[in-house]
């Protein structure tokens, strides 16, 4: 068994070559920009120790796991370009350095050799790990688009919201944990169980991401802060600023997100504080937290086992970047 760390720098070290053809660097030095950032690896360990929950650690995984990171990449670099983000990883944008359509090449390509890396792995679970994952990219897809559909709405309900970032994130961390365990020979329950782990401990990371984006600290953001809220993002925070704010606070509130005055952000924060939405977000993360554990719990390995879920779980609800 191995900790988060230590699976971590197992995995860092493989994925550190170069993933791409060196001609035309004007196509393939973009995607390997974003790679070359960094960036937390969380998925790609979590499908190594969903592997090691149950078994050694199967070679096929590092290559699910390297095809799980450069999705989630693909993923960034495309977001990025329809979030208009500056900032990733403390850097600019792949859109911001190269163009955007540059950008949506990067994707492109790091989405084809996402496919390489899984068509590498042994027939006996390859059809079953790419319908999971198909199934899953697919459901991302469907989250991002309700994402920016609810841009340009007044209000969204709270349940809406969650739904939404189920399907842009939480899938992604439950799949990566779920084809880890698959390949790790895994019993169909306790497959299920640790794909609602992954799920709901993925909805509190949404909610921290949300969070830090509104109030982290930019200097270990990485990202603009205040991204969210010039973008009229409908996230959790704004959700419970509209429905707690009194109506002189909440018209002005939607004066400001209508018109976009220079000084939005600030505007926004201060109103959202004054509701206490910042302070509603630990209650929210540790309630999808608490469901998380549960089923973690009902797995039926050694308890000892599940240290390390238990650690990555703390680190992904209190990270600040
Ligand atoms: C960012 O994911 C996108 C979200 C789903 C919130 P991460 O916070 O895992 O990004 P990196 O890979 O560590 O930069
Ligand atoms: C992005 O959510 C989720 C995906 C990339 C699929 P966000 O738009 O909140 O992610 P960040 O904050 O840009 O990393
Ligand atoms: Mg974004
Ligand atoms: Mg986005
Ligand atoms: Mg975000």
């Amino acid at each position: 068994m191995h900790s988060f760390k230590e699976l971590l720098q197992d995995f860092d070290k493989k994925f550190s070559v170069r993933h791409f053809p060196n001609d035309p660097a004007t196509l393939y030095d973009s995607s390997q920009y974003i790679l070359g950032l960094g960036g937390k690896r969380v998925r790609p360990v979590m499908c190594l120790m969903g592997n090691e929950l149950f078994d050694e650690i199967n070679p096929d995984a590092y290559h699910v796991a390297t095809a799980i990171e450069l999705f989630h990449n693909f993923s960034l670099i495309h977001d990025d370009i329809m979030d208009k983000a500056p900032l990733r990883r403390g850097m600019p944008t792949v859109h911001a350095k190269y163009g955007e359509s540059s950008a949506l090449l990067a994707g492109d390509v790091m989405l084809i050799m996402c496919y390489e890396y899984l068509n590498k792995i042994d027939d006996l679970n390859k059809k079953r790990i790419l319908s999971l994952f198909n199934k899953t990219a697919l459901e991302v897809s469907e989250g991002q688009q309700l994402d920016m559909d609810y841009e340009k709405k007044e209000m969204v309900a709270l349940d809406d919201y969650l739904r939404m970032i189920q399907l842009k994130t939480s899938v992604l961390l439950g799949a990566s944990l779920k084809m880890g365990a698959v390949m790790g020979g895994a019993s169909e329950g306790n497959v299920n169980h640790l794909y609602e782990f992954g799920k709901n401990l993925g909805i509190a990371f949404q909610i921290q991401d949300d969070y830090l984006d509104a109030f982290g600290d930019p200097e270990k953001f990485g990202k603009q802060v205040g991204g969210d809220i010039i973008a009229n993002k409908k996230t959790f925070l704004l959700i419970h600023t509209l429905e707690v704010a009194e109506e002189q606070l909440k018209q002005e509130l939607l004066h400001i997100m209508q018109t976009n005055p220079s000084d939005k952000v600030q505007r926004v924060l201060a109103i959202m504080k004054a509701c206490s939405a910042d302070a509603w977000a630990k209650e929210l993360k540790e309630k999808y937290l608490a469901i998380a554990m549960d089923h973690l719990e009902e797995i039926a390995v050694l308890s000892k086992r599940k240290e390390p879920l238990r650690e990555l779980a703390q680190f992904l609800v209190q990270r600040d970047h």
